[in-house]
């Protein structure tokens, strides 16, 4: 049932301070600061002895392994890969019974990544699910796993689900980094900002009027390129993925420290840019990234932390500034701006946002 809302999308990106909460309800205490994951907690230890973790998954899922592949460093101190299902199962690259594979993925059901599962099953790895669909073949193939909680994502793009799924990778993270003494002022300062990620979500789609102001200028573009780095590459990325789906126009999520390597040859005054420059251990970098850009004549739309206008005013021309949060859940509220944004822009050029075309919910096919 769409209630109130035009279409299942707009429901879905309007549900996520619910659906974030539903995916730590009765699994993290705020007050005692504890976190207990019923579907992986035998594996806790088996995962900390682990020689390496691999996530593997396909469109948005690959984005939200991306989002949190560097908490996953900090809390575990070992190497962390993330695959595209597709490419993995191309290369077939060696797996070993001391990995751990984690497999992310909405509907449980993408064909790619149920082969790659099957794949990393056989070499004897530990394979762990983080999938929505209960009872869907990737949570019943993998050893053990989360689901998300997030209840039904009707709509064929994919949004609460990319939050559901930060949100619960987070939670493996934290409690992966407990037996890290080093970890632990880190684990206890996200856990806070879990604990308001409810409230901080509601602050960002409270900007819908203002985002859609935007979505005007974009929808006249013919390409509009993304720059982001560290945690915001994933929120770039996941961003170009939603407004080609949505808006049908051709847009590209680039890292933000990589724009020099050639891509700078498509900045100039008429390009369509969204620069995300939230505050985090990156933005001396970010802010370097964006003058070379401003350099070059181009006038990106900037979404930075609230008390940012005034210092990247300057380069931008115009500024969107989203509520502060721990690095770590940072591509949450700017993947929530960019699928309000791409929504907007879909509506506008009065596509049908809720099935796109050539897509398919569920990826069944390799
Ligand atoms: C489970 C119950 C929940 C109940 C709670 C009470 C289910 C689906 N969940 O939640 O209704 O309120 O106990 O303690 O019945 N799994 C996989 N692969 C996946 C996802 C999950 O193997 O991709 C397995 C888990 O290892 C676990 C089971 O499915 O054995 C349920 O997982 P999950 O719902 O995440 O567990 P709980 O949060 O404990
Ligand atoms: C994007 C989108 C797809 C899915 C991909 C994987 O909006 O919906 O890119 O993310 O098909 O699907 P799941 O997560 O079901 O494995």
């Amino acid at each position: 049932m769409k209630g109130d809302y035009g279409t299942f999308m707009q429901k879905e990106i309007f549900e996520q301070p619910e659906s974030v909460f539903n995916t730590m309800r009765g699994r993290l205490d705020f007050e005692t600061e504890s976190l207990r994951l019923g579907g992986i907690q035998a594996n806790v230890v088996a995962i900390r002895r682990a020689k390496r973790i691999l996530f593997i998954a396909c469109g948005t899922s690959h984005h939200s392994a991306l989002a949190v592949r560097a908490l996953f460093e900090e809390a575990w101190e070992k190497p962390v890969f993330v695959e595209i299902a597709s490419d993995f199962i191309d290369r077939k690259p060696p797996i070993f019974r001391d990995d751990v594979c984690v497999f992310i993925s909405q509907s449980g059901e993408t064909a790619d990544t149920l082969n790659a599962l099957r794949y990393c099953k056989d070499h004897d790895a530990l394979c762990i699910g983080v999938v929505n669909a209960v009872g869907s073949c990737i949570a019943r193939e993998t050893h053990c796993g989360v689901h998300l909680n997030a209840g039904p994502e009707i709509s064929v793009a994919s949004t609460k689900a990319f939050t559901s799924q930060v949100v619960a990778l987070t939670m493996i993270a934290l409690l992966v980094g407990q037996s890290l003494a080093l970890f632990q002022d880190r684990s206890r300062a996200i856990i806070k900002d879990l604990h308001m990620l409810p409230d901080i979500i509601r602050k960002v789609l409270a900007m819908n009027e203002q985002i859609l102001t935007i979505a005007k200028e974009c929808s006249k573009q013919q390409s509009i390129l993304l720059l982001g780095r560290g945690g915001q590459y994933a929120a770039v990325l996941e961003g170009a993925l939603k407004i080609k789906e949505l808006a049908y126009i051709h847009a590209e999520g680039i890292h933000a420290g990589d724009v020099k390597y050639g891509p700078m040859a498509l900045v100039n005054q008429a390009r369509c840019i969204i620069f995300l420059a939230l505050r985090d251990s990156h933005f001396n970098r970010t802010k370097a990234a964006l003058a070379q850009i401003a350099d070059c004549g181009a006038k990106p739309v900037v979404l930075c932390s609230i008390g940012d206008r005034a210092e990247l005013s300057p380069f931008a021309s115009s500024v969107l500034e989203l509520p502060i949060v721990d690095e770590a859940l940072q591509s949450v509220t700017s993947v929530i701006a960019l699928q309000l944004l791409a929504f907007h822009i879909g509506v506008l050029r009065d596509n049908a946002v809720d099935t796109p075309r050539n897509l398919a919910k569920s990826v069944t096919v390799e």
